[in-house]
């Protein structure tokens, strides 16, 4: 049996990770899994149960009893959490300010990495986004792509989903998760080897999507 084709898509936050993977997915008929969503609703889970999420210990026994699920479909990705739909309140301010916290313990990582390698294993072929992928989830991926984009760019990115609002308040609070989750012990954010790189800063979403499907074929 040939494994599925794997395309790893890391980067900070405000690249234009989602947009693009979900649009590479899209266009090569392939399953689309959000990391990055998994570890939000690993949180919303925890803050659920009161766990003090400043405590590993707590939050890595916490962790084992939840349940995550992740829909695949590009085209409507759905997670839950203990059966939960959580799409929206994941986004909140309390979970994207908690996030890197969570994030940073080793056994959550443990945890989020075994379900990530499972729905890779049991896909067609997916594209697969977050901050370790290339370099910890799927390090032999025929496909990693780094994407990058200047912090201005990404605060305004972000600042305009979350409908207007500070875009320099936006940029402090990205240059802050950055930090933690460039400088965390386990897996920290970085350019995994062999990766290419893929500067969206002056680029729209589709010249982006048409740049990683063409690393994609040249890789087939
Ligand atoms: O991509 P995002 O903003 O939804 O990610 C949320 C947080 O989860 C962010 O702080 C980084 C962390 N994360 C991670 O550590 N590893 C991943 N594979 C994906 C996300």
């Amino acid at each position: 049996m040939t494994s599925p084709l794997v395309v790893a898509i890391d980067g900070p936050s405000g690249s234009g990770k989602s947009s693009t993977s979900r649009g590479v997915a899209a266009r090569l008929d392939l399953a689309y899994l959000d990391t990055g969503a998994m570890y939000r609703a690993m949180t919303w889970a925890l803050l659920q149960h009161g766990v003090d999420l400043t405590d590993s210990d707590a939050v890595a026994v916490a962790a084992e009893k939840i349940s995550l699920e992740s829909g695949t479909d590009p085209a409507a990705p759905t997670i839950h959490a203990d059966g939960v739909d959580v799409a929206e309140p994941i986004r909140s301010d309390e979970v994207t300010g908690s996030v890197s916290l969570v994030a940073a313990v080793p056994r959550v990582r443990e945890i989020l990495v075994d379900m990530q390698r499972a729905t890779i294993a049991g896909s067609h072929g997916i594209v697969v986004e977050g901050r370790d992928i290339g370099s910890t989830v799927a390090p032999d991926a025929p496909v990693k792509i780094y994407l990058v984009a200047d912090p201005a760019a990404r605060a305004a990115r972000r600042a305009a989903e979350n409908g207007g609002g500070d875009a320099a308040a936006t940029e402090q609070a990205l240059a802050r998760r950055d930090e933690i989750d460039s400088t965390r012990a386990t897996s920290p954010l970085a350019k995994p080897e062999g990766a290419v790189v893929v500067d969206s800063t002056h680029m729209t979403l589709d010249e982006v999507i048409d740049a990683i499907v063409g690393i994609v074929d040249a890789a087939g």
